[in-house]
């Protein structure tokens, strides 16, 4: 059986810093990249609070409220066609640079890719496409298909019965360390894509298999999963 690829999406293939030059725009140089950090932290916040108390809403509220904490906290008042603005622009994201080729060159390799994404199907597909990077996937699987998020040990069992995959027949491919931890406890294998050297790993005992600084590492690991 080839091994199936599962690859998460925002902060992996996408980058969720993105938005950076028009949070300048609209709230100044200096803030904009902390702006970013917490807007970006509480959702992921949001997304872990919402699982644990089974009080599931969609990833893009937990993005919109977020969005709307980060403001409060530094200050920050958008007009309300800023904050549409940025909510609707948040939608199609831009990949970081090296994506689209390194996912080619792994679609050759013989694996099977999906998009593993706690984005609704809709939001990542439109995502995907707007990045020009959808055809490399053989389907987008999203957790809103188990109205939870993120490590919950339900959504990585629902990815491998949606891409009919063996947990140790599939590799997790994420920029983000609880995601990684969370498909290592599930029983997968696991490659971190450390993109800022200066990010720490969870020091939770349980390493990545593998650690690349961006998809073109993966590239060369390939070889390697039989
Ligand atoms: C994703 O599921 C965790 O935000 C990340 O796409």
């Amino acid at each position: 059986m080839p091994p199936t690829l599962a690859f998460d999406v925002y902060g992996t293939l996408i980058d969720t810093h993105g938005l950076i030059p028009l949070l300048g725009e609209m709230a100044g140089e200096e803030t904009a990249p902390v702006l970013s950090r917490i807007w970006r932290e509480k959702q992921l916040e949001y997304s872990f609070r919402r699982a644990l108390a089974r009080d599931y809403v969609t990833f893009a509220t937990c993005t919109r409220q977020a969005l709307d904490y980060a403001c409060a906290t530094l200050g920050v008042r958008l007009t309300p066609a800023e904050r549409d603005s940025l909510l609707e622009r948040y939608r199609t994201l831009p990949a970081f640079p090296e994506v689209p080729g390194a996912l080619a060159r792994l679609q050759d390799s013989g694996a099977r890719l999906y998009a593993f994404s706690n984005g609704t199907r809709e939001a990542v597909e439109q995502l995907l496409r707007a990045a020009g990077i959808r055809d490399a996937f053989l389907d987008v699987v999203s957790v809103d298909a188990v109205s939870s998020f993120k490590p919950d040990p339900a959504v990585y069992a629902h990815f491998l019965a949606q891409a009919g995959a063996r947990a140790d027949r599939t590799w997790l491919v994420s920029g983000n360390p609880f995601d990684v931890l969370g498909a290592d406890h599930a029983g997968w294998h696991t490659v971190w894509v450390q993109r800022d050297a200066a990010q720490v790993f969870d020091p939770w005992g349980h390493e990545p298999e593998q650690v690349v600084s961006d998809l073109n590492g993966l590239t060369r690991l390939a070889t390697t999963w039989g």
